[in-house]
């Protein structure tokens, strides 16, 4: 060490910072800070990062606290866009062959969606898009229908919005909560989704700018379904037409959640009576691994 001859190297700095974690009480807090304190200091060494950039990182971070509210969570917005939850949804979620793969929850989850009979529409306002027969059974692992599972269900319409990003759209727009019949059948009217920008006018947008990368994400609607003795599962279904499926800025595209959304028209034999003019239909079953029932975690209380 300096003062007896032997200058202080950047590895006395990063054992200094790990060791001061050794008496954490609590074993796994120990773990996780000893080695954020390892890979942090390999970062900034890998890149030799500078005074300047460490700045630069400060002010980023800085700013995500004060665009930060109950309204906006620009941190999960982070995480987010540099796969980071996509990763920790795929260690949590360690699922049976066969089972509905997850995905990123999204800031834009409101709980209380209002319940809806079986084939109902949960489009309140015009003008919100191309209707869509969404319908598809609830399943079990061997195939078996799952009766009275929930489908909470949440998509924009063809303005690119979620009803919560619009404080004059009626609340329960586009929004809804199905039960699935005893043959495990759900069936409900949404619309056709359309690729949307994240919200990119805060740190992450800039970062997306800088780096030369885009904000969109392809066309889906969201789904968290739950059934007791099953584990909830959050999802998506992706619209297989839809642009940025290979770039979704938020890494959430899994192969096995990607369906065709069939063009009908109005005068189709099928068309459902609550449906107007020409429409789509999209079928997808939701298979349910058996355990518990986690829906306690599925709403870290984001909100747009
Ligand atoms: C969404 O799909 O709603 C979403 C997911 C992650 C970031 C932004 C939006
Ligand atoms: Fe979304």
């Amino acid at each position: 060490m300096s003062g007896n001859g032997t200058e202080t190297t950047a590895a006395d700095i990063t054992r200094a910072a790990v060791a001061s974690f050794d008496g954490c009480p609590d074993p796994r807090l120990r773990e996780l800070m000893q080695a954020l304190e390892r890979h942090l200091h390999a970062f900034a060494l890998e890149v030799s990062l500078t005074q300047d950039e460490w700045l630069a990182g400060i002010g980023a971070l800085t700013d995500t606290g004060h665009i930060t509210d109950d309204r906006r969570q620009e941190f999960i917005l982070w995480s987010d866009s540099l796969g980071l939850s996509m990763l920790v949804d795929a260690i949590a979620h360690d699922l049976p062959a066969g089972a509905t793969e997850s995905t990123v929850l999204g800031p834009f989850y409101v709980a209380g969606s209002p319940l809806r009979r079986y084939g109902e529409s949960m489009v309140v306002e015009g003008g919100a898009g191309m209707p869509a027969w969404v319908h598809g059974r609830v399943l079990d692992v061997a195939g078996v229908p799952i009766a009275e599972a929930e489908l909470d269900v949440w998509q924009n319409g063809a303005d690119m919005l979620y009803a919560v990003q619009r404080p004059e759209a009626p609340e329960d727009h586009l929004r809804g909560r199905y039960r699935s019949r005893e043959d495990g059948s759900f069936a409900f009217v949404a619309v056709r989704p359309v690729p949307y920008p994240i919200p990119d006018d805060g740190p992450v947008g800039k970062m997306l700018a800088a780096t030369g990368r885009h904000p969109w994400r392809p066309a889906h609607i969201h789904m968290i379904v739950r059934a007791p003795g099953h584990r909830t599962v959050t999802t998506h279904i992706f619209d297989s037409a839809s642009d940025y499926l290979e770039s979704d800025t938020v890494f959430a595209v899994k192969p096995s959640l990607v369906r065709a959304f069939d063009e009908r028209s109005a005068d189709d034999p099928e068309r459902p009576a609550q449906i107007e003019g020409d429409w789509v239909s999209v079928q997808v079953d939701i298979v349910l691994a058996p355990g518990r029932d986690e829906a306690e975690l599925v709403d870290p209380g984001r909100t747009a």
